[in-house]
């Protein structure tokens, strides 16, 4: 979704600015914008369409300025042209904005009945005209700032920068916002990820919500101050080194974000495994033995949902703990019967994904405890959730969700192995090193997986199916050749084919079946009727089955021994592959899919 970054200091902001928004780049967007002050103005530059557009605008005429503020806008309120891009300025103020004003069409008719003027379609330029308003009044752009504020509902961030000085201030509720300074160069930056500010910000600050943010460049010394709403000095926000490595911010050798994630998974497996079973999380897994809840309600979106749904299945089976496993845009609206000794576990990549927060904040209200499965530590979720179960993923920036499934699911397992007391059985380790080997051997093998895309990928549409514990992997399977090949694209529980999808199969239907050693039979003959449709059928499933070679066209076939509970992530990873390779058949923009964010902060 939308980006922004602002910086104030000695050197040139276009660099480190738009260096920063192209990091942002793969959380999607639609127009870019900057705004710099030029002979004392506030000159704003922003244009429809790829960054790339907006650097042809700043390549004319090469800009100088030390202080400004940048955005990517992924469109909620107003269409994507030029005028709706941010920055929204004026003579005194400029601000970008990141979330939704809900009140934004009451207000704009009140200032509209004022006489205020607005030039663009947008809930934002609300705030601006709030706080040039205000500004006028208070005669202090703190004071403003704070008033617009609290004039407005609904999660949002800004930064602001205003032509009286060169100060930056930001203010944000339930929307991500990251404070940095380098104190050697004497720079302040704000953003709303502090992936953009690797290399550039040491240190790292996230205010809480309704904090102001405040930052300041003199002769000698660059700082940050904090203030409450009712301008007094603030503590409430957290400091700490940037900890992204560098590494994170470049694809290595690989063509894609994608490819180089999936790559990682081998690696991310065996660490998460050593750090819970052998490391510093050993205290935080085994404390779960004993404290079964009577109930998990796990809530999350997209991928993070179907990971979900693979992680009931280890707390049914090896906790007896009862599950329901439900979309966040469905749970939050539906007036959940929630009880106070059950939880609520929320699964998050990005920890900041909207409906996912409001599940949380509901179960909060109604005294359930509230847990976590999280990768970006220091997010929304990760510090609303009493417990947070870190899936150490490092930073995942294709769009299409890879490494982090994977690792969700297996914190999943461990949680359960955790609650079950046998986190430190030798079989728990070894299955995770199995598992790592044979993802490790799929990723070698992208050659036999790239081909038997070149067969499918002009084909009409693909069903995949999958029974028990593969079902979620067939959902999940379909999701990404539908986000990042363009194609139609479903998943099914395999038993399900014959009360209606069957009829959608002929020649030019793909069937992917995902088969394992479970319930191998009755898998099978949902194949067969496919088979006796005409259907196409690239099957995977476990190694040695000639009534599976018969049946199919194509077979990918796998070694299930070793992974009695884990073989799910096996097969999922050869579908990553999968997709990755038809969209580049396809020739899409694999890292940033059309139409979508990487992290959904608006419902
Ligand atoms: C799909 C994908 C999305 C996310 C979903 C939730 O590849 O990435 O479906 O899984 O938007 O995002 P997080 O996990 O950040 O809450």
């Amino acid at each position: 979704m939308c980006g922004i970054v602002g910086y104030t200091g000695p050197r040139n902001s276009v660099q480190p600015i738009i260096e920063g928004l192209s990091r942002l780049e793969y959380r999607g967007y639609d127009s870019a914008g900057i705004c710099l002050k030029l002979g004392g103005k506030l000159e704003i530059l922003k244009k429809e369409g790829k960054l790339d557009n907006l650097r042809g605008l700043l390549a004319q005429t090469n800009p100088t300025s030390q202080v400004g503020i940048g955005h990517t806008r992924w469109a909620t309120h107003g269409a994507v042209n030029n005028d709706n891009a941010h920055p929204h300025g004026n003579e005194e103020y400029a601000v970008v904005h990141n979330g939704i004003i809900e009140n934004a069409s009451v207000l704009k008719k009140e200032l509209q009945a004022e006489g205020w003027v607005f030039k663009s379609q947008t809930d934002s330029e609300v705030f601006l005209v709030l706080l040039t308003k205000f500004a006028k009044t208070e005669g202090s752009t703190l004071k403003a700032i704070a008033r617009a504020f609290n004039t407005i509902h609904g999660n949002s961030a800004f930064v602001i920068m205003e032509k009286a000085t060169d100060q930056l201030y930001c203010v944000k509720r339930s929307a991500p916002m990251v404070c940095g300074i380098n104190l050697t160069n004497r720079e302040v930056f704000f953003s709303s990820d502090p992936f953009a500010l690797v290399g550039f910000a040491p240190d790292i600050f996230f205010p809480q919500d309704s904090v102001i943010g405040r930052g300041t460049i003199t002769e000698t010394k660059a700082q940050i101050e904090f203030f409450e709403l009712d301008l007094t000095p603030s503590t409430r926000f957290r400091g700490q080194a940037n900890a992204i490595s560098i590494d994170a911010t470049t694809k290595g050798h690989y063509e894609h974000f994608m490819l180089k994630e999936i790559h990682e998974q081998p690696a991310l497996m065996e660490k998460l495994a050593a750090w819970a079973i052998k490391g510093q999380g050993q205290s935080v897994y085994n404390g779960l033995k004993g404290k079964e809840p009577s109930f998990f309600h796990i809530t999350a979106c997209g991928t993070a949902w179907h990971a979900g749904l693979v992680i009931k299945n280890f707390f049914e089976k090896f906790n007896r703990i009862r599950c329901n496993v439900e979309i966040a845009s469905e749970f939050r609206y539906r007036e959940p019967n929630l009880k106070k000794d059950e939880v609520g576990l929320f699964i998050s990549q990005s920890g900041e994904t909207a409906d996912t927060l409001a599940c949380q904040e509901l179960c909060h209200e109604k005294g359930l405890k509230t847990f976590s499965v999280v990768n970006t530590e220091g997010s929304t979720l990760f510090r609303q959730c009493d417990e947070n179960f870190l899936i150490h993923a490092g930073m995942e920036i294709g769009v299409a969700s890879t490494k982090a499934f994977t690792q969700q699911v297996l914190t999943g397992y461990l949680m359960s192995m955790g609650y079950a007391g046998k986190l430190m059985s030798v079989d728990v380790y070894q299955e995770i090193k199995v598992l790592s080997d044979r993802v490790a051997a799929i990723c070698e093998d992208a050659q036999t997986i790239k081909a038997i895309a070149e067969k499918l990928y002009q084909k009409k549409g693909f069903i995949f199916t999958g029974r028990g514990v593969y079902f979620p992997i067939a959902l999940e399977g379909a999701l990404k050749l539908k986000e990042i090949a363009y194609v139609h694209a479903e998943g099914y529980a395999a038993g399900e084919l014959k009360h209606g999808p069957i009829a959608l199969i002929d020649d030019n239907m793909v069937n992917i079946a995902l088969l394992g050693p479970e319930l191998f039979d009755k898998a099978l003959s949902n194949v067969e009727e496919v088979k006796a449709r005409r259907g196409l059928i690239f099957a995977i499933g476990p190694k040695g089955h000639s009534e599976l070679k018969a049946v199919s066209d194509m077979v990918y076939e796998l070694d299930f021994n070793g992974l009695p509970n884990l073989a799910t992530i096996m097969v999922n990873v050869v579908l990553q592959l999968l997709s990755y390779h038809i969209a580049l058949l396809k020739g899409t923009d694999i890292d940033k899919p059309r139409n979508l964010a990487k992290s959904v902060t608006v419902e």
